[in-house]
């Protein structure tokens, strides 16, 4: 049985004191939450404000992005150990905004992965089409390049602390979130890739999160699908209201 995961990515939002509040009130509203395993991903300055508040309570702490270097002269950088130390245990590597923006690539997300695994940090890997591949009907090529290179290379063992998440481009930020039955065909691809690449039984226990748009009104409908295991939640995790919410519609 693979236990359900909802994250939330706070990207670049919530000052200090702004994440104080919402992990206060997180705490309080599914911090004693145990059917589901719930992360919130603050950006770095936030982070050792949020996991003295977290602490004690089911909630874990991830953060967005890390680098594979263990120390030395990265100027702007932050490594797995670094993470380590300030308290996470997940950290998201691979989002299309870094691929988008910062160049990231299946090799550098490949070799962040691979550090944090080493670290003994859990890697939520992002994987996704952007909208005119899609429409290109190449969506599963890209999504089995991303797979195959982003994971190249990890072990069967490491593969099953690491979580893969789904998210088609045109459906971040956009209101416009993948149906049930495009995420399922696309989750069931992934869990077949990684039959391939390991076996039935570790592909029946790696966790796939959805992620795009999704909402306390779509979140019942995205976790009934069989490959559906969490969610990678933007927008909706800056409010506790709507995180409580998916956390608790995510219960299967
Ligand atoms: P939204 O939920 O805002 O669409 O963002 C999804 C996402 O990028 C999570 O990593």
């Amino acid at each position: 049985m693979r236990k359900v995961i909802i994250a939330g990515n706070w990207k670049m939002n919530k000052t200090i004191a702004d994440a104080e509040v919402l992990a206060g009130s997180l705490k309080k509203s599914v911090g004693n939450v145990s059917e589901v395993e719930v992360v919130v991903c603050p950006p770095y300055t936030a982070l050792a404000a949020v996991k003295d508040i977290v602490q004690g309570s089911n909630i874990r702490l991830g953060a967005q992005d890390c680098y594979w270097e263990k120390e030395g002269a990265f100027t702007g950088e932050v490594s797995t150990a670094m993470l380590k130390d300030a308290g996470c245990e997940y950290v998201i590597v691979g989002h299309s905004e870094r691929r988008q923006f910062f160049h990231e690539t299946n090799e550098t997300v490949n070799k962040k992965a691979k550090a944090l695994l080493k670290d003994g940090l859990k890697p939520i890997v992002c994987v996704g089409e952007k909208l005119d591949e899609r429409k290109a009907g190449k969506t599963f090529d890209v999504v089995r390049d991303h797979v195959e290179n982003s994971l190249a290379g990890i072990s069967r063992d490491d593969m099953l602390k690491t979580v893969i998440a789904y998210e088609p481009v045109w459906a971040i930020g956009t209101g416009v979130n993948a149906t049930k039955e495009q995420a399922e065909e696309v989750h069931k691809f992934i869990r077949g890739l990684l039959e391939k690449m390991y076996d039935r039984a570790a592909a029946d226990s790696v966790r796939i999160q959805y992620g795009g748009s999704v909402k306390p009104d779509n979140i019942k409908e995205l976790i009934s699908e069989k490959d559906v295991d969490g969610a990678l939640v933007g927008g909706a995790s800056l409010k506790a209201d709507s995180f409580e919410q998916i956390v608790r519609g995510s219960i299967k």
